[in-house]
This record gives C-alpha cells, structure tokens and sequence, in this order.
C-alpha cells in the first residue's frame, strides 16, 4: 500500500476562500435557458417561467454567481432584443450555434432569475460584432439609476432599483477564429481598453475581465495574454481562462486533468507578473477561470452546417463517475490557487455539459459532478490552507509524472475540511495527515465519489453520489484514510472539544 503525507497547519495560509470561485454559466446555447433553467408551461414553472426544480438544484449546487449570455453566443448578440415587453421582441439568428433565438428570454429575465436563486450576476458584453457604445448602452440600462432614456426604460420595464452589476466580460474568447468577430491581440487589446474606459465613466464601480485566450492549446497562448494586457492592463481587474477536458480513451492522463489545469493558471499568473513589471506597475490582476469543465469534446463536430433550430440538444453530456473526481480535482486547484484565482465558473449550468439535467415537460436531475461542486461549495469556507502533499508519483502519457494525491484544506474557526483526491485508476491509497497545527479534536463527516467502475454514469435514477468514506481515524494528532482509487474525498473535522 502506498501511503501519501500532508499535514494541516493554521499558519499556512494561501487566502481567504473567495465565494466566486463557485459560479457557474448560463449561455443561450441548446437547452441551458430554454427547457433548461425557463421553460413556460412545464409543471414546476413558476409565473415567471422560471423551473423551479432547476432552481431549487442550482441552490443545492451552492452556486455564487452566474455568468451570462455567454460565450460564443454574446459576439453577435444584441442585448435591446432581450428587454421589455415579450410580444415586441424579435426572433433572431444566432451564427454562433445555429440557433433560432426568441428572445423570450433575456436581461431581465436573467436578473430577475439571479435573485430567485440568490446568485450574483456576471454579464458578457459583445465586443465581437459591436462596440464601445453598445457595452455603455448596456451598462446605463443595467445600472444607471434613472433619468436617461436607457436606464428610465428598464424603470418602465418593471425594475425602478438599478440592477447593480458588478461584474462584466469584455468580450468572449477573442483570439478565438471561430468567434463571430474574431480579433487579433493587438485590435482587441485596444477595443477592450477603450470599452473599458467608457464603462468605467457610465459606472466606476464596475469589475471587468479582459478575455485571455480560449484555452492554453492556442497557438497563440502566452502572446496573447501579454499583448492584450500591456495594452488594457491599467484598466481592467481580470483575466479569463478557459479549460475542458475530456478522456479521449485515456483514464490515467484524464484523472490527472487538473496538473493542466494548475499549469494553466500558474502560467498565466506568471505572464501577468511579467507584464506588470514591464509596465512598472503595483497592481495585480487576478484570474476569472470563467470556463472550466470536462467536456467531452470528440463526440460533438461542431454546427457548421447543421439547420437553425430553436434550442438544439446540444452537447448534453452524461458524466461518469470519473467525470465527478476530475471536476473535484479542478475545484481543489482553484482553492489552492485561490491568491490569484478569485472568480471561477463552470460551464454550463443545466443540460449543456452541465451538473444539472432536465427533459423538456419533465424531471430535473443531479449529474455524477453535481456532487462535488455541491460539496466543495457547502463546505470550504474561511481559509484555504496550503497542506504541503507529499506522497507517490503516477507516470502519466499525457502530463508525465504527476502527484498520486491532490489535495487542499479550508479553516474556518472551528471547521477544518480536507478535500483530496486519489488519481490512481486502480491503487487505494493510504492518507497520512498530520493534525497538531490545528488541533483538530474529532472526526464529523467523511465522504468520497468512487465507483468500482470509473465510467459507471448517473441517469435520473442519480446512482453515482457520494457515499461514506468508512474507516477514517482521527488519534493523537493523526488522521488516517484509505483512499479508494479514482476517487474524491472529503473529510470533515472539528476542532470543538
Ligand atoms: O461553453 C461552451 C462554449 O465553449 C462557449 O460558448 C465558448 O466560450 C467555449 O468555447
């Protein structure tokens, strides 16, 4: 049995656990908002339209902020379609997914939904097919209190209280040459560096991420970041990532998903740095990781040439067990970088590569990753402790070797929670903790999602869920656990007598 060592020290503190890093994403894409989180007519529908299954799933999912309208979508999307009276609205094209968009659904319907699922907006502005006017068009309609044309329409349209945005997106994957609107580093640094600016002059309070690139395979990963920055650095307070992973038939290397991931973000942290040096300046930017999931991305070839249709099945995949500890891995590397990190979604919400599954008149369920999120969300609170692993190596195809245990703790007065993570797809492997640096006096809750089938998926019957994790002793100062393989923990201990 091979045995991996860390130890809980309250002085080994990396940050506070920042409650954005549990946001998720609503995009107008297949079956997110329509027959996902809005469906008029289906029988848990409130008056709004809103399904109340799928609301009462994203509070049990815990999530904090939810960003929207998208993605790919938000580069040809004109936010004055989704305002106002329905019946007034047009019904549009959508050239990023080959939708039909109705537009029953839009800014105020999302706003309106954040508040009923206690979740704090995260808006998108379209700098792929529009501008500078249209992003402070928006703003003023959002957040402007009233007295102008744009904000006394939203007063007109039932909202007299600004909404109060804080957080807004320039843009989506810019770098991207399959973004409507796709621009070099150079044209979108300046673009968001003047949209900025503006929107700064409608609302002072607002936060903006500058879009870093679409993930780190791009040719263009590392330029991009450092051009766009030096020309928008002073102006902006994030920058995105977005990341995906998926098997592709390889288990080892896809348990070890989030040593990209940890990469990924200490790379970018660094190019940040850079910059700020070169510009010789104080301020730190820190990271949105506003896209981040297992996707599984071989079985969807794109809608290049498929019909517009209103709300497609669009990648609604079904996850598995392993899914489940690959996303609990990500979330364990978004608390340890959590310096840095400090707004975090996964995409999507409902039914597109999302936690939460619906059918359209019918019922809503949790998927196998709903779980962790669910879990890592309830319980990592106060401060995240960096917990120093140290233990056996895997040798991975994909990623070389990499650390059989990932894992990170959270203190939060008398709270102490450990999230770990056995990457080996068929070794247990035993915990060493070492408990004296915050005197944990007992044992309240031990968990793990493991299936003695890694691939075993959850249907609607939810059968891949989180289970006790038996035989977890707390003595003398020492926790011990086995670790089942391809498995996510979590144990729950107090420091109360
Ligand atoms: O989340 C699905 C898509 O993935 C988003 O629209 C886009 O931003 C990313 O490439």
């Amino acid at each position: 049995m091979r045995t991996a060592r860390l130890t809980l020290d309250r002085d080994f503190t990396i940050a506070p656990v920042s409650r954005r890093l549990f946001g998720s994403f609503v995009e107008h894409m297949g079956r997110c908002v329509y027959t996902g989180i809005f469906e008029p007519g289906h029988p848990a529908a409130d008056d709004r339209g809103f399904r109340t299954d799928v609301l009462e799933l994203a509070r049990e999912l815990g999530v904090s902020l939810v960003r929207y309208p998208g993605g790919n979508f938000v580069s040809g999307y004109r936010w004055e379609d989704g305002v106002g009276p329905v019946a007034d609205r047009p019904t549009r094209l959508d050239l990023a997914w080959r939708q039909i968009e109705s537009n029953r659904f839009g800014l105020d319907e999302f706003v309106t939904w954040t508040r009923a699922a206690g979740v704090e907006p995260m808006m998108a502005v379209n700098l792929g097919t529009r501008g500078i006017q249209e992003a402070c068009d928006l703003l003023e309609y959002a957040n402007h209190p009233g007295g102008t044309h744009l904000s006394d329409q939203r007063v007109k349209h039932g909202a007299a209280e600004p909404y109060g945005i804080r957080l807004w997106c320039l843009g989506n994957e810019m770098d991207g040459p399959w973004q409507v609107g796709h621009k070099t580093a150079d044209e979108y640094g300046r673009l968001a560096l003047e949209t900025a600016r503006a929107m700064r002059l409608v609302d002072p309070d607002v936060e903006l991420v500058l879009c870093g690139s679409s993930n780190s395979t791009m040719p263009t990963f590392g330029a991009w970041e450092a051009t766009v920055l030096e020309h928008a650095y002073d102006a902006v307070d994030y920058l995105s990532l977005h990341a995906y992973y998926e098997e592709k038939g390889d288990l080892p290397g896809f348990l070890a998903s989030a040593v990209d991931m940890d990469r990924f973000i200490s790379s970018v942290v660094a190019t940040a740095d850079h910059v700020a040096a070169k510009l010789r300046t104080r301020k730190r930017i820190d990271l949105s990781f506003d896209e981040w999931n297992v996707w599984n991305q071989a079985d969807f070839h794109g809608r290049g040439h498929e019909p517009f249709e209103e709300a497609p099945q669009l990648i609604e995949d079904t996850y598995t067990a392993a899914d489940a500890v690959v996303v609990g891995d990500f979330l364990i590397t978004l608390l340890r970088h959590a310096d840095r990190v400090t707004v975090a979604c996964q995409a999507q919400l409902a039914n597109v590569i999302a936690p939460i599954r619906t059918e359209p008149g019918g019922p809503a369920w949790r998927q196998s990753i709903f779980h962790p999120f669910a879990l890592t969300a309830r319980h990592a609170a106060g401060e995240v402790l960096r917990v120093e692993p140290s233990g056996p190596a895997l040798e991975t195809a994909r990623y070389g070797e990499v650390p059989q245990l990932s894992a990170v703790a959270t203190l939060d007065g008398d709270d102490v929670t450990l999230f770990a993570v056995n990457r080996s797809p068929d070794e247990p492997l035993e915990l060493a903790a070492d408990l004296r640096g915050v005197e944990v006096r007992g044992l309240v809750e031990a968990c793990a999602v493991a299936e003695d089938d890694p691939h075993r998926t959850g249907g609607q019957d939810e059968e891949v869920r989180p289970r006790p994790l038996d035989g977890v002793t707390v003595d003398g100062g020492k926790l011990t656990a086995l670790l089942p393989p391809a498995s996510w923990n979590m144990i729950r201990l107090t420091r109360r007598a």
